[in-house]
């Protein structure tokens, strides 16, 4: 049986793709984190923007139901091989269907590889036909992925990913982007603070007394 026949006919596998799990669990904290501060950022609802931290905790975790019978670090993958992991938002709207969670965090799980100019998956869905809260998790998560590490290329700088995303901004919101950029910019800035801060403190101790 092929990975394709094996993802598509829905068959419970045991197994995980060869996924760090420490890695995936670092991703979604991200995206959560961000996707809570984009939706406070768009004055959305406390309970929406709550909503949307769940679903970027959960947004990949029908990952965890591909099975490992290829290698992730062999990129690219197969054709075969990229259909069957585009089943994972499916996978992972199957796994928590019926368990309490609201349709929101449901939708946008099932639709967070949706690209604004429709050439995204599972449905090609375009523009606001796509669910709001998918919309502002697939911002979150593609700049959570261009800074992280991947087995052929090495995590881009933030700056560098953002002007990575300007240039496929085709693939997003506008006016969710432009809120991402704020918060991104904020955390950039409080980074900077707080290095200035560690600076002085490393002087304190490198001068030997431990006390300011
Ligand atoms: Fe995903």
């Amino acid at each position: 049986m092929s990975v394709t026949e094996r993802g598509q006919s829905g068959e419970k596998i045991d197994g995980f793709i060869s996924l760090d799990l420490s890695d995936e669990l670092e991703h979604a904290i991200q995206v959560s984190n961000l996707a809570y501060e984009v939706s406070h950022e768009l004055n959305l609802e406390e309970n929406y923007c709550y909503e949307l931290a769940v679903a970027g905790m959960l947004h990949d975790i029908g990952k965890l139901k591909l099975s490992s019978c290829f290698e992730e670090d062999q990129e690219p993958l197969v054709i075969e091989e990229l259909k069957y992991v585009r089943t994972h938002p499916a996978l992972g709207y199957e796994e928590l269907v019926g368990q309490g969670y609201s349709d929101n965090i449901l939708k946008s799980i099932l639709y967070h590889h949706e690209n604004y100019d429709g050439s995204g998956y599972p449905g090609n869905l375009r523009g606001e036909e796509i669910p709001l809260g998918a919309r502002i998790l697939r911002v979150c998560d593609v700049y959570s992925a261009l800074c992280a590490d991947r087995p052929y290329r090495k995590a881009f700088e933030k700056e560098a990913a953002m002007e990575q995303m300007i240039k496929d901004v085709k693939l997003f919101d506008m006016q969710i982007f432009l809120a991402f950029q704020r918060v991104a910019h904020e955390d950039v800035e409080e980074n900077k603070d707080e290095e200035k801060t560690c600076d002085r403190h490393e002087g304190y101790s490198a001068g030997g007394d431990g006390d300011p």
